[in-house]
Formats: C-alpha cells, structure tokens, sequence
C-alpha cells in the first residue's frame, strides 16, 4: 500500500461530468441512433473554408503564431464584430483555441480562489463548471418558465438576478442566446445589469457564441450584446466561437475580446495553456469570416425552419410543453410528469433509439425538462418526433 495514493485535486474531485454525455458515451456512433443530443451542425463546413486550410499545409504553415493570434485574422475579426456592435480595436481580441478555451482562459484572468460568482441557469454545464476549477463559488439565478401558458417562454426575472449579484461578487456569468433555453435577453435587461455591474466592480462575462442565430429578428443580424453598449473599459469579457455561425465545431477556433488593460496578462496565459491557435485553422477563419455572410444567413435561415417544425410538431404531443426559443439551436421542452430526465434520456436511447440531452445537465432547475438541438434536416427531426410518440405512446 503506497502512503502517498495518486488522486487529483479535491475541488476537480468534485466537479460534475457532464450527464450530456453520461446519456450518450454508452451509445454514440450505435447503428440506429437518432441524437440530437449535441450542440452541433448537422452539416461540413463549407468547401471554400476547407479550402483555406489545406492551401494553407500545401503552403507550409505548421508553426506556431503570436500568442494573440495572427494579425490578419484579429483584423478580420475586429471589422467583424465592429460591423456588428461598436468600434472595437484588434488589440482587445485574442485568438483562442475554442470557444471553450476562450472561458477557461477568461475564467484565468479574473477568478481567485473563493470568488462568488453568479450564473443565469439552465446554462450549458461547462460555463458553471469552469469556474469552480478556478475555487470560485457559483451560485445560480433561474429563468422563470412560461408565465403565459398561451405562448410560454423562458424569461429573466431582473430583479432576482440584481439581488443576487451582492457588492463583493466577482462576475456573472451570462450566455444570450442561451443553450438550452433559447433565452434572448433585452437590451434593457442589459443596460440595468451593466449599470449595476458597473457600481459594485462585478465582471460580466458574456458568453457570445450564439450571438448570430437568432430569430424572429425584424432583419437583426445580431443578437443584443454587451458589446454594444459597453466603453472599452468595461469590466466585460466576451467570448465567441468559429464553433456555431460557420459551422466549425471540429476546428476548436474561437476569440476573447477584453478590456485593454487585460490583454498582456491573457497574452501571459494564452502561452501556458497553448501558446495559439494552430496557424492554418486561423487561415480558415480568415476565410470564413471575410467570405461567410452567406452560411450566416442559410444556417438561420434553415434552423427557424427546423425551429418552427418541432417547435410545432412536439407541442402536438400529449403532455410536452416546448416554448419557442428565440435564439440558439434548441427546444427546451417540459415532458409532464418527468422528475428524473437524465433516467428518461437513458431510456429514450434504449428504448426509442432517439438520443436527447436531460435537462438536469443544465443545473438543478432544468429537472423536469429535455433539450433537443434541432440543427439538422427536417427529415431527421421528424423521424425523431414519431420515435418520441411511440415511447410517449407506450407509457
Ligand atoms: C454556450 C456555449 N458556449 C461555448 C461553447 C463552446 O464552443 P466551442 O468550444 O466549440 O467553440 C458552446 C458549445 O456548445 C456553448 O453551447
């Protein structure tokens, strides 16, 4: 017997695995399985992007880049997001290795050991968990579901959340358009949490991945972001990813726009976590963001499609209350009766072959629901309903 037994620290000990995947590490890849239970495009990224990151090996690009990225692609970026919100400069940006990457790093930079941070829930597992490796304490706010049974919608109750973010809290936690919910928040929404913020000294981290499929817009390309109404000095962190709006997922690119005063010591961890991005995906993101207008609107176009046919198709089945997201690329619905969905996942796979995400994976307050990612064809989404109403009709 060693004196000394090998095991990781307590508070990793004690982080959560992901019951998105619990569900579906047994059956992945299983001939048969319809899932849906990923957040993930049900299509390759386009040719021309491809394109770019082969030219860029047949060229020889296998160094590494600058910690921040590679100039050309911060620049692509920085007219981006300038187009979208307000004037923001390349050297706020960093080129990070995923949108994930891109909260770990963020959660680096700003949480010491006992921080209390605040998370707006149900939110996709990884944004609570990461700052807990960090010693952050994470407490959560819920958003209230369906206070109109004629057209119930995931809402934020702001006073809650104001009450919640107490002087001392170091950040909040905040991911609009929301996975699972689907949750948009209001520009008013966020100029009250801004100025309150703002008073206490309180980050707000915005997690912006989805921050382009958004629906029912009036010709909004763009979700409401912080980014629009912030100064440069804000204690806002933004993070994004190539994941979602350019079908990129395998790639792992993504960015973290920060406050000037930040970025050397982002640069300082950038290099100790990954030194960059690998140079050739960042010759693809170059690429996809200069010449990707058009994926943009085909995928938006193509989810509200898919959006607007489950949202419409599980509302028809007995005992399912699905409220229609207005932005990312999942129905969050309420199966009646269900006290324990990640058991009802498992049986769905065993028994249905259909593969969705509990709702007990986005926190405490997702029990009772099951979250659906309906990027993907019609077809498919339809020959998951009639799997669904069998196993519902069987029970
Ligand atoms: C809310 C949210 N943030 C961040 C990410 C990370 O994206 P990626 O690491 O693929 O860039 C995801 C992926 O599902 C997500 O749902």
């Amino acid at each position: 017997m060693l004196s000394f037994p090998p095991h990781s620290r307590p508070i990793v000990q004690a982080l959560s695995a992901s019951r998105i995947r619990e569900v579906a590490n047994a059956d992945i890849g299983r001939a048969g399985i319809l899932p849906f239970w990923f957040g993930e495009p049900d299509e390759v990224t386009p040719d021309f992007i491809r394109e770019a990151a082969k030219a860029a090996l047949d060229e020889g690009d296998t160094f590494y880049t600058h910690n921040y990225g590679m100039p050309a692609l911060r620049e692509a970026i920085s007219s981006y997001l300038s187009g979208l919100h307000q004037p923001i400069s390349a050297e706020r940006i960093a080129v990070t290795s995923s949108g994930v990457s891109a909260l770990m790093l963020t959660a680096q930079l700003i949480i010491n050991p006992g921080d209390h941070v605040v998370a707006v829930t149900p939110l996709w597992p990884n944004l609570i968990e990461i700052p807990k490796i960090l010693g952050a304490h994470v407490t959560t706010v819920a958003l209230q579901f369906g206070r109109d049974p004629a057209a119930p919608l995931w809402e934020l109750d702001i006073d809650q959340l104001l009450a919640a973010l107490t002087p001392g809290t170091k950040a909040l936690v905040i991911n609009s358009p929301n996975n699972p919910t689907g949750w948009v928040i209001t520009r008013a929404q966020q100029e009250i949490i801004l100025a309150h913020c703002r008073l206490h000294g309180i980050w707000i981290m915005a997690d912006d991945v989805y921050e382009r499929l958004v629906y029912d817009t009036d010709g909004r390309a763009c979700a409401p972001s912080f980014l629009d109404i912030g100064v440069p000095e804000d204690r806002i962190i933004s993070t994004n990813s190539f994941s979602k709006s350019w079908l990129m997922t395998g790639w792992r690119l993504g960015w973290v726009v920060a406050p000037k005063a930040l970025m050397e010591d982002l640069g300082k961890l950038i290099e100790f976590n990954t030194c960059c991005a690998p140079g050739f995906v960042q010759r693809a993101g170059i690429v996809a963001i200069e010449r990707g207008d058009e994926i943009i609107r085909n995928t938006v176009a193509r989810y509200q499609t898919a959006r607007d046919f489950l949202h419409a198709r599980l509302n028809a089945l007995p005992g399912i209350t699905a409220p229609k997201p207005k932005g990312a690329m999942y129905l969050f619905f309420k199966v009646d009766g269900a006290t324990d969905t990640l058991e009802l996942c498992k049986r769905l796979v065993r028994e249905a072959d259909l593969g969705l995400a509990p709702g007990s994976a986005f926190g405490a307050e997702g029990e009772g629901y099951v979250r659906w990612c309906f990027a993907s064809s019609l077809e498919r989404l339809e020959g998951g309903a009639q799997r669904l109403e069998r196993f519902l009709g069987r029970q």
